[in-house]
């Protein structure tokens, strides 16, 4: 193999630099430039040149002469897991699995390891943020005392490998990626080039072995460097961990997935004994008001395949010279247009106070029928007056002030129906053509007419 040195490219232009410079030469980018090796030859302009005699040409196939193969997926016994992994652990699959310190990521891979390892598999857990003793401690801790999950407390990138060839899992996860350093890289262990590189290594060893791999990641207060993010398009499946580490309940949601569908989440709550999971999870994000309060609608969302109730709380309070506008769970540009649309078309005006959102329970709607539900608990915080018992809504709203329709109205109005509410607000494409027994239902076209039916109402 030629040696390889070390250079530092900018990830927004690709330009090169032989030492690391806080801003980019070629594109005046601050902080872009990480830390990769290449062969001592170096990327000349040459490079690829006459490549071509070097080696004999790939065989290429025609799409529809390759045989499709169902992939191989192994039930990890979490069945809540196994919904948003799209039915279990692929061979040779890939999966990232991110979220807040202390949110239970470790906790539930080692759960499903142990399913794993019962159902015949032969699993490695690498750990190197804790060790074996403290890995054996929790599992103890689960009540998997005669668990026969295989444990590495290591972080070297070529002693993992070593070991992984050595063994031949089935599994192998690797807890966290941040901690593994390679010694081709000088950069520090959790740096964008070492989580790379390892990263890398690690999905071509899945996929030239057949191994599974699970990389755990620390979603990192900066955010976007270093952490989970700069992975995502490396892997095959992407789970992430939602949810207040206050709460009970965690979501596990799939954002990208390769072998199952995306946004399936898993719901679970955190006890004694580790991660249960939550099989009828509509009712868990309601907080229980003895009475109706303002400021308070509940949304039914879709969440994955299934509806779920939340609340979604508005304070509107009047505000200084520049009133703010806050969001938790919700985007905060669309509340903006939702501010908007109501003074524009509706009349409802909100400009000289502060206005904040919440979605309980720390989850997060990226719906757009969370809109009505939204402008409805604004509404009712500024009047001060709730909105009348066992009331619920969804819908899009747009910029012209029309409600739009939700996908699976039915299925939303039923489940509300079910867990005893008894009034909605709705898009007028949503409308039920039978009655649902028990529900009042009020389908409406414009956002002004929601606003004057619920002013009607309470
Ligand atoms: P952990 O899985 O270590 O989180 P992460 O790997 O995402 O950093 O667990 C986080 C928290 O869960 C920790 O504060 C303790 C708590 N916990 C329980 O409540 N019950 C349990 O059975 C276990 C193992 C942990
Ligand atoms: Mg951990």
């Amino acid at each position: 193999m030629a040696k390889e040195k070390t250079q530092y490219t900018c990830t927004d232009c690709g330009g090169i630099s032989a030492k690391w410079l806080g801003k980019c030469q070629s594109c005046n980018a601050w902080n872009t430039l990480i830390e990769s090796t290449v062969d001592s030859a170096g990327p000349t302009k040459n490079r690829y040149a006459g490549m071509a005699a070097l080696a004999p040409a790939s065989e290429v196939a025609v799409l529809s002469d390759i045989e499709a193969q169902d992939v191989a997926r192994t039930p990890t016994g979490q069945e809540e897991l196994d919904r948003v992994l799209g039915g279990g652990m692929v061979e040779g699959g890939v999966v990232l699995i991110g979220g807040d310190p202390g949110i239970g990521k470790s906790t539930l891979i080692l759960q499903a390891m142990d399913g794993l390892q019962r159902s015949g598999m032969n699993t490695l857990y690498v750990t190197g943020e804790e060790s074996a003793a403290q890995v054996a401690l929790r599992s103890r801790r689960l009540g998997l005392d005669q668990s026969q999950v295989q444990v590495l407390a290591e972080t070297q990138l070529e002693k993992i490998l070593a070991t992984v060839d050595k063994l031949q899992p089935a599994v192998v996860v690797m807890d966290s990626i941040q901690t593994v350093y390679s010694d081709q890289l000088t950069s520090a262990p959790g740096s964008v080039a070492q989580v790379r590189e390892c990263a890398s290594h690690l999905t071509r060893m899945a996929k030239s072995t057949g191994t599974a791999v699970v990389l755990v990641g620390h979603v990192t207060k900066e955010g976007a460097l270093a952490g989970p993010r700069v992975l995502e398009h490396m892997v095959d499946t992407v789970l992430y961990f939602e949810g207040d580490t206050h709460s009970t309940y965690r979501l596990v949601r799939a954002i990208k997935n390769r072998f199952g569908a995306v946004n399936e989440i898993g719901v679970f709550a955190m006890t004694e004994k580790g991660l249960k999971a939550v099989t009828n999870p509509s009712a868990i994000f309601l907080s229980q008001h003895a009475e109706p309060v303002p400021g308070s609608c509940v949304l039914v969302t879709l969440e994955g395949t299934r509806p779920m109730l939340v609340e979604i709380q508005a304070l509107v309070d009047s505000g200084g010279p520049s009133p703010r506008r806050l969001s938790v769970g919700l985007d905060r540009d669309r509340l903006a247009m939702l501010l908007a649309v109501l003074h524009r078309h509706a009349g409802v005006a909100c400009m000289d106070q502060d206005v904040f959102v919440n979605a309980v329970g720390g989850v997060r709607i990226s719906e757009p029928a969370a809109d009505l539900a939204v402008m409805l608990a604004i509404q009712s915080s500024l009047r001060g007056k709730p909105l009348p018992q066992g009331f619920i809504a969804f819908g899009e709203v747009g910029l012209a002030g029309e409600v739009r329709p939700a996908p699976r109205g039915q299925e939303r109005l039923k489940e509300a129906a079910k867990l005893g509410f008894t009034v909605a607000v709705i898009p007028k494409a949503n409308a039920p053509k039978k009655p649902i027994p028990g529900m009042t239902v009020h389908a409406v076209e414009r956002v002004d007419e929601a606003i004057s039916l619920v002013r009607s109402l309470t």
